[in-house]
């Protein structure tokens, strides 16, 4: 048995994510654990929101509430919508933890001991009409690097470069639009990160697996222009963890925090910590400490690029820094974006399908196929109703749901609900037994490679030997003249059921299991093989519901107004 840690990258707090969001990081990581679940591996699925920084500031007071309370609220409500979409982690933390800011604080003090934190008088950016520092995302102006006018002072979303608030040219508030600034001298620590550079070199080489869009961000940021640069690890805000050496106070940081981006990578660590202390396991260091039990561990990360540098490099170098044997990731699986009907999402203007509202209309499954179906992989993807309806038409009714609703109606109506005794199978059963057992394989194959897309149409493509095999073995026609060989066609149709259940839970995992349980059994199985007859002659089963309901053209013209974006 093998064992996996998972972890998704951890998101902002303010506010509903969109589809684009989900799809980036914590849906293809469902599916990834959920695979393995069922293959019978050991896993530990974490994800959390990111409460921390500028952007929880600034939504606590669009909302009027004290930031702490906006935070405890909004986990609960993220909390809930991941439930909605069956995002099986074993535990959705926060960032804002006790755990996290005991561990964040015992990071910063052995990266201080090793000699790999700096304390730097800085410049930072003061505005005269908001009456404070403005940190980060108080901060918007032209990015020097590709010239985006709308960069934030923590990196731009255009071309991912990581930015110190002073790079932006003309910058300006974010909070009044003033560009009334000045920069005054204060004092904040550096993470010496370009000490680690060589080390960080040597580790990205030495994964070769790693898709392409990883390494190529990761080397981007350590070899381009003036290479890997110290990063500013704190801030003057009053909501964050506060810059303290393990429990001690830091002379100098009095009233500081830490930068969110030092502490979101470290809840992943700890939220395994509040899975303890929630009472939902024992003994979280055997996950994350190499000395204690994680050496056989495999750790998989996921996220969107935009998030790729801080976990090639920044992260990796607080890890390595410490000095101490915290288990590194063994492969990051990151992704492209997903546009919205011919733009971007923008939840400002409120445009594109966001995670409550998908919910509202749909059953999570619908999403769950489409999305990851579709996943941007290796370009950036786009979103569109057309492509949404026949995608759920097609694949999801005309397929799979019209397969199992035509061999269960067909059985009630000529044998009863149950499974038909006689007959046995011949060559048309072997055959299709033959490709699916070379489609399974291949199935596996990219589920263990993390190849989504590909996994879904080989999925799809299990889902049609179905038809396909029901179509030209007719048991409608062999019924009239050879009731035994209709007995066993059925059969054996039946039983694809079950074994279409276990293949599809990690994308559909409702329908699966409504589709395990209308054939009797428990819940989705992953089979042993193809030849898997769960089904025995005289065991009852009923017709499922319709698993899934065709979207009318009426339904998407209407969703398409709705989420056009007028805010
Ligand atoms: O981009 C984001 O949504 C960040 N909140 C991701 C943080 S991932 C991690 F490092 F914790
Ligand atoms: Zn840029």
């Amino acid at each position: 048995m093998a064992r996996i840690l998972i972890t998704s990258a951890i998101p902002y707090i303010n506010g509903i994510k969109h589809l684009g969001n989900l799809v980036g990081s914590q849906l293809p990581a469902d599916l990834f654990a959920r695979y393995h679940r069922a293959r019978g591996n050991e896993v530990m699925f974490l994800c959390a929101t990111d409460e921390h920084g500028t952007p929880a500031e600034l939504a606590a007071a669009k909302a009027g509430k004290p930031v702490a309370d906006y935070c405890a609220e909004m986990h609960e409500v993220q909390s809930e919508i991941a439930d909605g979409f069956r995002l099986s982690f074993d535990h959705f933390g926060r960032s804002s933890s006790p755990q996290n800011h005991a561990l964040t604080q015992h990071f910063a003090g052995r990266l201080a001991e090793a000699g790999l934190i700096a304390e730097v008088s800085e410049r930072q950016v003061y505005s005269h009409a908001d009456g404070r520092f403005l940190p980060d995302r108080y901060i918007e102006g032209t990015c020097p690097n590709c010239g985006y006018d709308r960069a934030r002072g923590d990196q731009c979303e255009n071309c991912t470069k990581q930015l110190d608030p002073t790079d932006l040219i003309e910058p300006r508030s974010a909070i009044s639009g003033s560009t009334d600034l000045e920069v005054r001298e204060t004092k904040h620590l550096y993470l010496r990160q370009s000490q680690m550079r060589d080390q960080l070199d040597a580790w990205i080489d030495s994964k070769a697996d790693w898709p392409v869009l990883t390494t190529s961000i990761a080397k981007k940021w350590l070899h381009d222009g003036d290479g890997l640069q110290d990063r500013g690890i704190t801030r003057d805000l009053d909501w964050g963890v506060p810059v303290k050496k393990g429990g001690a106070d830091w002379p100098g940081m009095e009233g500081k925090v830490f930068y969110v981006w030092f502490d979101a990578p470290i809840e992943y660590i700890a939220c395994a910590a509040e899975w303890v202390d929630a009472g939902k396991g024992s003994d979280w260091e055997r996950w994350w400490r190499t000395d204690k039990g994680a050496e056989d561990v495999r750790y998989v990360q996921f996220m969107g690029k935009d998030n790729v540098p801080f976990h090639t490099l920044s992260f990796p170098a607080t890890i390595m820094g410490s000095g101490e044997p915290w288990k590194l990731v063994d492969y990051i699986k990151s992704f492209n974006y997903l546009n919205y009907d011919g733009g971007q999402f923008s939840t400002s203007q409120g445009r594109g399908v966001f995670m409550d509202q998908a919910l509202s209309i749909l059953p999570a499954d619908y999403w769950r196929w489409w999305l990851l179906s579709h996943a941007p992989e290796n370009s950036d993807s786009e979103f569109t109703w057309e492509n949404f309806q026949a995608s759920v038409n097609k694949d999801l009714a005309d397929v799979l749901g019209n397969f199992v609703s035509r061999v269960t109606k067909f059985c009630r109506s000529k044998f009863g609900e149950q499974v038909p005794e006689g007959g046995s199978y011949g060559p048309a059963e072997a055959a299709a037994i033959e490709e699916l057992t070379g489609r399974i394989k291949a199935y596996e194959a990219h589920m263990e490679a993390i190849e989504i897309r590909k996994a879904a149409s080989e999925l799809r493509a299990i889902w049609v030997v179905g038809n396909e095999y029901l179509q030209s073995a007719a048991p409608w026609t062999a019924f009239k003249t050879d009731p035994e060989a209709a007995a066993a066609i059925t059969r054996f149709a039946l039983n694809l059921i079950p074994l279409y259940a276990g293949l599809s839970a990690p994308f559909i995992p409702d329908a699966a299991d409504a589709m395990a349980k209308a054939m009797g059994l428990e819940g989705a199985q992953w089979p042993g093989s193809a030849e898997d007859t769960p089904l025995v002659a005289g065991a009852a089963f009923t017709v499922p519901d319709v698993l899934f309901a065709k979207i009318s053209d009426d339904q998407r013209e209407e969703w398409q107004t709705r989420f056009a974006g007028t805010r």
